[in-house]
């Protein structure tokens, strides 16, 4: 028994740190974001002066201007926005659909998302590793989950507009759509190697380039 101890403790560490899987505790009360630091650390470096507005944001009261290539807008209540957040592992978001508009497939790397229907009908879904989708239709009420790094999406299936409140588990979830990511990045991924990976032409991966490109 007493050799097994160590190993057992070795498990439990193991099994421990696996499970550990939002942004790192902190060692403080408050690290307020000086988000104008030029010193670069894991997050922020702490600001001294605090006031109660770096802990409240009031960004989130109204819908976004959803006019857009995909008809949806996402507001972030991160740390950018309210520098309180800074090393607490937590954020919000906003966010607004036109009828018919969709939140494209992407990921957020260093979060899990929680979302709260406030209003309208979703149909949402994430893809496993394993390239199982798991969807489901969302309405006024419901909440549904997003586990971190997996591919989803979400698409307004109602007749009217949709919101929903999202939570994140990192300050600064951060974002890869997974469109823009490769036909619209800065340099461009390499046409053979999209076409190759799509089994398509290099002339229709020109021409979605064109269309996910910023605008000039
Ligand atoms: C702290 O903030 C207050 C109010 O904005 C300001 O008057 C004061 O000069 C600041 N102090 C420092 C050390 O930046
Ligand atoms: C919404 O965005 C579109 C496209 O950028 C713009 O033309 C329109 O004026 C905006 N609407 C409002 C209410 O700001």
């Amino acid at each position: 028994m007493e050799k097994l101890l160590p190993c057992f403790a070795v498990l439990f560490l193991v099994a421990f740190t696996s499970i550990v899987r939002a942004d790192p505790d902190m060692l403080q009360d408050i690290c307020v974001a000086d988000l104008a630091s030029t010193i670069k650390i894991n997050g922020f470096p702490c600001k001294n002066n605090v006031t109660a507005d770096d802990f409240f944001f009031a960004g989130l009261g109204k819908a976004g201007n959803t006019t857009n290539l995909v008809g949806s807008v996402v507001t972030l209540a991160n740390v950018e926005k309210v520098p309180g957040l800074n090393t607490l592992g937590v954020s919000m978001a906003r966010i607004d659909y036109a009828v018919g508009g969709i939140n494209p497939p992407h990921t957020h790397p260093r979060a899990t998302e929680i979302v709260f229907v406030i209003e309208g009908t979703l149909d949402v879904g994430f893809i496993t590793t394993g390239n199982v989708l798991i969807s489901k239709t969302i309405t006024k009420g419901d909440v549904f989950v997003f586990p971190r790094g997996l591919v989803h999406f979400q698409k307004n299936a109602g007749y009217e507009t949709a919101t929903v409140i999202a939570g994140f588990n990192s300050q600064l979830q951060g974002t890869q759509s997974i469109a823009t990511t490769l036909f619209a990045s800065n340099p461009t991924v390499d046409d053979y190697i999209l076409a190759k990976a799509f089994q398509i032409d290099t002339n229709q991966v020109e021409a979605i380039k064109s269309k996910l490109a910023p605008k000039k």
